[in-house]
């Protein structure tokens, strides 16, 4: 049986209509978002860009559960989600979205698997399934041989590619990413925009927030905010990552290395 209030079939995913956020800062009120409207189809890939301030994280807390609006309707998946409680909220958002962050924000003294484990840890899924999802996760982002490393024993990419494994173990349809190629090389920020590109072919739907155009270039829609306001929405046939992976120098060549 579908749950009250939700829609039959073609809902979609995201769905924000006048959304404001208001910080109460002393005497000033800081007016983050001014009334955002934003529909994202499943499946689809969408970066969101703009200048520092212009409302990109606010966005995409509100758009991730982690925080509500001071005014407007949100529905996700076709539920009304910006009244909720906090901890209906956090329900919600543990099933339907894996974040990524730009500093990885691992666990330093834990190893990649067990990073990869904790969102199961706190649904209580039981320590054996734990571990053979952890696995799994960790093998669709290439790190089979490196389930016992602690971060600082993974390079960058690496990291990341554990933190992107953390937000697929819970099997979210959805994955949200700030920055998540902030702290990468050029290379590496294609290797982990291949991956989130192979989770969009495999059908998850990805959001992710970019200053940089050429990351951007990866998604199928690019939404740009100033001001607290969408002033450019536009959708794109996607440049492919592997693609550009293949044509990038190879990490470690240096000018004049024998084939
Ligand atoms: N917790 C907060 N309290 C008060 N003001 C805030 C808070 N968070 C954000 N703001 C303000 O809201 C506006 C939008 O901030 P936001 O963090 O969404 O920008 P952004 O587009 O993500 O910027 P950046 O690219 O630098 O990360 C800014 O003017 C910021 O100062
Ligand atoms: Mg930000």
């Amino acid at each position: 049986m579908r749950e009250p209030g939700r829609p039959k079939g073609e809902a979609f995913l995201v769905e924000m209509r006048g959304i404001e956020r208001t910080y109460t800062m002393g005497d000033n009120l800081v007016r983050a978002l001014c009334g955002v409207d934003l529909t994202i189809e499943r499946g689809s890939s969408v970066a969101i860009m703009g200048t520092s301030g212009s409302g990109k994280s606010t966005m995409m807390n509100i758009m991730g559960c982690l925080d509500q609006p001071t005014k407007g309707s949100y529905r996700l998946d076709g539920r009304d989600v910006a009244r909720l409680s906090r901890a209906q909220l956090a329900d919600v958002r543990g099933r339907m979205i894996g974040f990524v962050f730009q500093s990885f924000n691992l666990l330093s003294r834990t190893t990649a698997l067990e990073n990869v484990e904790m969102p199961l840890l706190y649904q209580g899924v039981p320590a054996r399934e734990r571990r053979r999802r952890a696995e799994r996760a960790l093998e669709q982002v290439g790190l089979v041989g490196r389930e016992d490393h602690h971060p600082n024993q993974l390079s960058g990419g690496q990291q990341q590619r554990v933190a992107i494994a953390r937000a697929l173990v819970g099997e979210a349809p959805i994955i949200m990413a700030d920055e998540p190629t902030g702290n990468l090389d050029t290379r590496t920020s294609y290797e982990v925009m291949a991956i989130l590109q192979g989770l969009v072919g495999r059908g998850k739907t990805v959001i992710l927030v970019t200053h940089e155009a050429d990351i951007a270039a990866y998604a199928s829609r690019v939404v740009t905010l100033r001001d607290g306001l969408i002033i450019d929405d536009r959708r794109q046939a996607p440049i492919s990552a592997q693609a550009a992976l293949a044509a990038a120098p190879a990490a470690h060549a240096s000018a004049g290395a024998s084939p």
